[in-house]
């Protein structure tokens, strides 16, 4: 491998606190609706799974699940704009799924909303399946918006 890809390669580490602000630029930059930087600060303070990717130092991406039993809730997964469009999301879906096999997670599963097609057309094409909508979920500009949920089963139950 070259030293320009492998100074490409992204690695993870566990969220802290040490990271929040880089985290809430990226989410500012990112959504409509950002969380507050409370958020996440309560999920790195409380028992959430939350990590970022890097690359050289610099953090380009992050994602925060519940874990609850076997099942997983990917509430937030989120790549930092220069950087997406390079498979760095993909990576970073692939790498929670593998962690949260490897704890013996059978189901993942998550919201998006319906006008985000790239998040929708990443989910779908890693094996996630609609199982249902959740009414209401989101804000929008007029008023509500609804949610997809999608789910997979990463090991046999
Ligand atoms: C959704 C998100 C995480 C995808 O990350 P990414 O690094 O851009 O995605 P990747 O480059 O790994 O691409 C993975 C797949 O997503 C889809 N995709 C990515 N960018 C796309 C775009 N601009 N248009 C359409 N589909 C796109 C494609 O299916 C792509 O696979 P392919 O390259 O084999 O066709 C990223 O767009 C993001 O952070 N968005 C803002 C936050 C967000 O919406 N998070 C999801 C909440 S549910």
């Amino acid at each position: 491998m070259s030293s320009l890809q492998s100074s490409f390669l992204p690695y993870y580490e566990d969220m802290n606190t040490s990271h929040l602000e880089d985290v809430f630029n990226i989410e500012k930059e990112s959504y409509g609706y950002p969380w507050s930087k409370n958020i996440f600060y309560d999920c790195v303070s409380n028992n959430y799974l939350c990590r970022v990717m890097l690359i050289n130092d610099n953090l380009i991406g992050y994602v925060i699940s519940s874990i609850v039993q076997d099942e997983c809730h990917i509430m937030n997964l989120c790549i930092q704009k220069e950087y997406r469009s390079l498979g760095y999301g993909r990576q970073l879906l692939n790498y929670l799924q593998q962690e949260v096999k490897n704890i013996n997670c059978k189901l993942i599963f998550l919201e998006c909303r319906p006008s985000n097609k790239s998040a929708l057309k990443l989910y779908l094409s890693e094996g996630y399946n609609e199982i249902g909508i959740r009414k209401n979920y989101y804000p929008a500009v007029n008023g509500y918006e609804d949610a997809i949920m999608l789910a997979k089963y990463v090991q046999q139950k």
